[in-house]
């Protein structure tokens, strides 16, 4: 069919005018219209164009979703290194920090001062105002493609305005997708209605969301995103101060967080901080700090970056959430190892969206420290998935109950107990009840025996009716023995001794990390096993054969050695293999998604523990080790990596994150038909 120029001008005419709308709505935070005059207009756009199919364009509105889903996102090279930050907690890092820039920068300098958005960090670039590529941040060199996701966000323009500054031939950006609260907590009552999983906060449901195959269930999850930083530019205007690079970005249509500002003084910085800090539960978005930058561009290349970080810019993180609450009781764990913990039982409250009834106390040294007592008003923090913990005594009483004091005899088996430094240990070993509980419960872990059934209470009610003296007589149990105990169903019963039988033929790494050898977690019982092959070997290594071992120091030697040399572990030993247990020699596996790779983790993961993570790369055929070298494959980084990923990045070893590592796994990823 021919086309009109009155058709193609009314195109371009529907095309400008939702453009300008989306402006008004996204960037100015001003829409004119109400929606349905706007899907009025969105709908004319789509008429015409569905009879004129040669007029639609990339970068026409209607395109925001087009392509079929992916069978994987392409590996996409950053432009410029996508940085991360240096990030602080305590203010007298920032006034170092402010002091540290002023030597370079001049003392009459100006900060600019954002929100640090929680999201997931992308870069966009434009070519001739208009949206070639979208990538996600990745290791910083380079990310995933993700243009097709990207478009679909309503506040990323696919054409650039061209009635401010001009516009480049080619421009990087860095923004920040995110999800608004509210719309998180839709997302996931919808996931949890049709039983799917659900996010563990906005930031992943955001990363998540960008991460998905099929841009049509992108679309669905109302995405936004702000912009932050220009990585390079080709032909357009010069900046000289970070300030007039935002506002190009504004007037460009690539929206800015209305938080913006700017200051002159380290005081400024920090009121900056605190009023952003106590606004941070009204805001919509999730911001876990501030970024502080320095505004002269000039001065900023002379500060030049460390290999991670710019020197020119500091995240100031927000402390970790607290709340406070009253000490209603402290009681001492016996822990599997006879560690004697000082447990507060608190008042429950919500911190961050979970209920708290419990925190460590760490230790008797602690206590001390902060003089806790029963009855105490106390700040209890939470950090990320770590266990909670009793920070500090809030306010003044007059009368306070006794001093705590570590029990002299162990609170489960009475045996006088041992100090070493500022901790305190029962040296009863399996002779002790709690202790016997908790290396029963961690032969059951899954990175040990992986025994399903061997819950804590199921523990607790073999130990103290006498069923289970030792490890070995797991292997004994009998249906009838089980049916005396109370509130056990023969199903159950059925069922935990199927697990138990399906447990005697374990991996030897797996068998000596069950042994609860001290020192020795996972990832050491794995290298003993390999490097000795057999369980008697490894029983009648002196220390010096044990030193040999890569990775295992002198302490680690003796505590093996020690553990072997001991009569009643070698019973216990014996017995279990006496019992039908075998444990298998580690073979090489050829095959799985992970053969012939080594791994390392780091940073926390979400959706399993590390013990588990490393599990699952071993049953995939590959090898899990706990530091990055040049024989490193791959790297898993989950939330707050540490060092490995530097060092990974500084040798180019791939890093992916959690997400990625899942779908390698070939978890399937919540998926979503339009919602
Ligand atoms: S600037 C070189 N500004 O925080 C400058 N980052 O490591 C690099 N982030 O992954 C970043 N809000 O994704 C900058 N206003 C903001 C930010 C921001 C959030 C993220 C960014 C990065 C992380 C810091």
């Amino acid at each position: 069919m021919a086309t009109s120029r009155g058709v193609r001008a009314r195109v371009e005419a529907l095309r400008r005018e939702i453009r300008h709308h989306d402006y008004l709505y996204y960037v100015l935070d001003r829409p004119k219209i109400p929606d349905a005059k706007y899907d009025r207009l969105f709908r004319a756009l789509q008429q015409i164009e569905a009879a004129h199919p040669s007029l639609v364009t990339p970068d026409s509105p209607t395109q925001r979703v087009g392509g079929a889903p992916l069978a994987s996102f392409p590996g996409v090279r950053h432009l410029a290194p996508l940085l991360s930050l240096d990030s602080v907690v305590d203010p007298e890092d920032v006034r170092r920090f402010d002091a540290r820039v002023r030597q370079v920068a001049g003392h009459d300098l100006v900060w600019e001062l954002e929100p640090k958005f929680d999201g997931l960090s992308l870069e966009l670039v434009y070519e001739d105002g208009r949206l070639v590529r979208a990538s996600t941040r990745g290791d910083g060199e380079r990310g995933e493609g993700v243009t097709e996701n990207v478009k679909t966000i309503g506040a990323v323009p696919l054409r650039l305005r061209e009635d401010g500054p001009r516009v480049p031939r080619r421009l990087a950006v860095r923004g920040e997708a995110l999800i608004r609260i509210k719309d998180f907590e839709q997302l996931n009552a919808r996931l949890a209605k049709r039983g799917e999983p659900t996010f563990a906060n906005p930031r992943n449901a955001a990363a998540g969301s960008i991460r998905q195959l099929d841009p049509r269930v992108t679309a669905g999850r109302r995405l936004e995103v702000f912009f932050y930083d220009v990585l390079a530019m080709t032909g357009g205007p010069r900046f000289r101060r970070s300030v007039e690079m935002l506002d190009a970005l504004r007037a460009w249509g690539l929206r800015t967080s209305g938080e913006n500002r700017t200051g002159t003084t380290v005081e400024d910085v920090l009121a900056y901080h605190d009023r952003l800090g106590r606004r941070r539960h009204t805001l919509a978005f999730e911001i876990d700090g501030v970024v502080i930058k320095l505004d002269d561009l000039a001065a900023r290349d002379r500060l030049r970056a460390t290999s991670r970080h710019p020197r020119w810019a500091l995240a100031y993180k927000f402390a970790p959430r607290a709340e406070q609450t009253v000490i209603r009781d402290i009681r001492v764990q016996v822990g599997r190892t006879g560690l004697l913990t000082p447990v507060a039982v608190l008042d429950p409250i919500e911190i961050g969206g979970v209920t708290v009834s419990r925190a460590t106390l760490h230790n008797r040294e602690e206590v001390a420290r902060k003089d806790l007592r029963i009855g105490d008003t106390v700040r209890v923090v939470r950090a990320g998935d770590v266990i909670p913990e009793v920070v500090a005594r809030i306010g003044r009483r007059r009368r306070r109950g006794r001093a705590f004091t570590m029990p002299h005899r162990c609170p489960s088996c009475r045996t006088p107990i041992v100090r070493e430094g500022p901790l305190d240990r029962c040296p009863n070993g399996l002779a002790c009840p709690a202790q016997l509980k908790g290396a029963i419960a961690h032969v059951g872990s899954r990175a040990a025996l992986d025994i399903r059934g061997l819950g804590t209470e199921t523990v607790e009610a073999l130990v103290s009716t006498g069923l289970v003296r030792s490890v070995a007589d797991l292997f004994t149990l009998k249906a009838a023995d089980l049916r005396r105990l109370e509130r056990f169903a023969d199903v159950s019963s059925r069922n935990l001794l199927d697990a138990i039988d399906g447990a005697r033929h374990p991996d030897l790494g797996r068998f000596l990390y069950a042994l609860g050898i001290p020192g020795v977690g996972a990832a050491t019982a794995r290298d003993l096993a390999a490097h000795f092959g057999r369980l008697d070997a490894l029983m009648d290594a002196d220390e010096a054969a044990l030193r040999v071992v890569p990775g295992i120091g002198p302490a680690l030697s003796a505590s093996v050695a020690t553990f072997f040399g001991r009569r009643q572990n070698r019973r216990i030993i014996e017995q279990c293999l006496a019992r039908g247990v075998t444990p298998r020699a580690p073979a090489r596996a050829t095959r799985g998604r992970f053969a012939g790779q080594t791994v390392v983790f780091t940073g926390s993961l979400s959706a399993m523990t590390r013990d588990e993570a490393e599990a699952r790369v071993l049953a995939e055929g590959g090898q899990v080790s706990g530091s990055v070298s040049r024989q490193t494959d791959l790297v898993v980084a989950g939330a707050d990596p540490g060092s490995k990923l530097a060092r990974a990045r500084a040798l180019g070893v791939p890093v992916v994150d959690e997400r990625t590592f899942l779908k390698r796994l070939g978890r399937r990823e919540p998926r979503e038909a339009s919602e």
